[in-house]
């Protein structure tokens, strides 16, 4: 599966089968995680596999996910690193990583923030004193049969006229699965500056519309999509907002997913480059609300 397919039929998944996912396909999915690229190499991270769903959710819920309420799954994953420079925007790229690679296979995931009670969820999942809980993935058999769904904006409405863009490869069908609504390209792209907006036709003549579209399908925190991108020369400058209702970490661990989407699409469409993280001073006009989470050097 393409992974333009793959990031189209991702979603959180909240209700599972009572199934438990096999022994060796979890297995693969985590030795596989040793070798894969990151954001930064040289940042000890590690993944823990919960098999005793049950068991977890009874000691967990309460402590972590939105109000303190862990979604019920036949397993669990969670993500640790060591601190260090950049270990947030790292951990959501290899941790979205690992979320894409088990979609492929078939199984739902949802990420359950981990912000509050840090040491007593450190302790219950026994992780070592140098590695901080990053966050925790429910993993199984989606009860829903997933489907490729139709792409919406915020208000509901649906985004398939963007066919007409020539992108014949969006194939617009109707899903019972919840989809959650997007915002537009142009709703999260400027030229240059801040405030500028790009036009489709303008990313398409650069040869990068169709990243941006399948970045905007990325996870983020309640939906809220905090991300902007300043398309100047060859550089693209990711800012990510700050916002009351989520903590730095959180803001940090979504621009690291913004940039893995954004990055696998750009090199699907034959553009290289790279993710540089902070690096960049702000030439751009980017307002206090925003931080500059990273560089992309095409
Ligand atoms: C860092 C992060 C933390 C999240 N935490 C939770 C959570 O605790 N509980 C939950 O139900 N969903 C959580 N989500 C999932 C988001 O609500 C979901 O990605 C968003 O609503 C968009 O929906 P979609 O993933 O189906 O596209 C989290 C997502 C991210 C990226």
């Amino acid at each position: 599966m393409g992974i333009n397919k793959i990031i189209k039929e991702r979603r959180s998944v909240r209700e599972y089968k009572s199934k438990k996912v096999e022994e060796n396909v979890i297995n693969d999915l985590l030795n596989d995680f040793t070798n894969k690229k990151r954001l930064t190499d040289d940042i000890k991270i590690n993944f823990g596999f919960i098999q005793d769903g049950k068991g977890l959710y009874e000691k967990l819920d309460g402590l972590v996910g939105y109000y303190g309420k862990l979604i019920k799954a036949p397993h669990y994953i969670y993500i640790t690193s060591e601190v260090k420079d950049g270990y947030l925007e790292n951990a959501g790229y290899i941790g979205e990583k690992l979320v894409l690679e088990a979609t492929k296979l078939g199984l739902g995931t949802c990420w359950i923030e981990v912000s509050k009670n840090m040491d007593k969820v450190k302790e219950i999942l026994s992780i070592e004193k140098d590695q901080e809980i990053i966050g925790l993935f429910t993993i199984g058999y989606p009860k829903k049969e997933r489907k490729v769904g139709g792409v919406y904006d915020t208000e509901g409405k649906s985004l398939s006229p963007l066919t007409e863009f020539g992108y014949s490869n969006i194939d617009v069908k109707y899903t019972d699965a919840p989809i959650s609504g997007r915002k537009s390209i142009e709703d999260i792209t400027y030229l240059n500056n801040w405030g500028q907006k790009a036009t489709v036709e303008e990313l398409e003549d650069r040869g990068i519309a169709e990243s941006f579209y399948y970045m905007r399908l990325a996870p983020s925190w309640g939906n809220r999509q905090p991300w902007k991108f300043i398309i100047r020369g060859e550089k693209i400058v990711l800012a990510v907002c700050k916002d009351e209702m989520v903590s730095e970490k959180i803001a940090k661990i979504e621009a690291g997913i913004a940039m893995l989407y954004f990055e696998l699409m750009i090199h699907e469409s034959g553009i290289p480059g790279k993710w540089v993280i902070r690096n960049c001073d702000n030439e751009y006009n980017i307002p206090e609300n925003y931080f500059i989470a990273g560089c992309y050097k095409i």
